[in-house]
């Protein structure tokens, strides 16, 4: 591919050190981090992509170059899909991830979802890239897994140590090592897609 200059909007150091690893394989692509003095976008849109394409615009607005941004939610099947869109402020504006991991715990507990089975839950992930010249282009990673009884291990963040993914011994997130974690993690897999896709085409 043509030599591309992508920068990328989350000023979360894990996360940008993550999606660094993972597009840092890709040839000719330089990444570069937001600029301190571009502010963060507030996320008014009603879907993940719809944020994602928010902050990705909003920067390659303020900078004139490609510009990339993720945005994740948790989907529960007992609560209609919630809280999706709304995770990090689940348990209110301002919510800690504890508030949202003890929220999340007696939601499920009132509406009587107490089996593994009543307890599905899956993380999406949307990556989006803007381009100056108004092209975009969008990719998703998603892991379905269940919510735990409670809440396990002391690593990860957010709903980590409530969230036991599909094809692994019932450890939550948190009870993982990174490595582990990135492997299956929506993230990890939104973030391969995209490297995939920039590798084949800029565009
Ligand atoms: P964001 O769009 O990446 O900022 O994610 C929104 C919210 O989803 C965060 O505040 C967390 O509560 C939750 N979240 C996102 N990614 C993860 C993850 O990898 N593990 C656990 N929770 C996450």
């Amino acid at each position: 591919m043509p030599d591309l200059t992508l920068v990328i909007a989350s000023a979360n150091v894990d996360k940008a050190a993550e999606i660094a690893d993972i597009l840092g394989a890709v040839p000719g692509l330089t990444l570069v981090p937001r600029p301190p003095d571009v502010p963060d976008v507030e996320e008014t849109e009603y879907t993940l992509e719809a944020n994602a394409r928010l902050k990705a615009q909003a920067l390659c607005r303020a900078t004139g170059q490609a510009a990339v941004a993720d945005d994740t939610g948790l989907e529960v099947d007992a609560l209609d899909g919630a809280p999706g869109v709304y995770s990090a402020r689940f348990a209110g504006e301002g919510a800690s991830y504890a508030d949202n991991v003890a929220k999340m715990l007696a939601e499920l507990e009132r509406v009587g979802a107490g089996r593994p089975e009543q307890r599905r839950a899956r993380f999406r992930s949307v990556a989006f890239v803007a381009y100056p010249d108004g092209t975009e282009c969008w990719v998703e990673g998603a892991v379905s897994g269940t919510i735990t009884p409670d809440a396990r291990g002391a690593g990860g963040f957010g709903y980590d140590p409530i969230f036991a993914p599909d094809g692994y011994d019932g450890r939550t997130f948190a009870q993982m090592s990174v490595e582990e974690k990135h492997a299956v993690s929506h993230r990890g897999r939104a973030f391969r897609a995209l490297a995939d896709r920039l590798a084949e085409a800029p565009r």
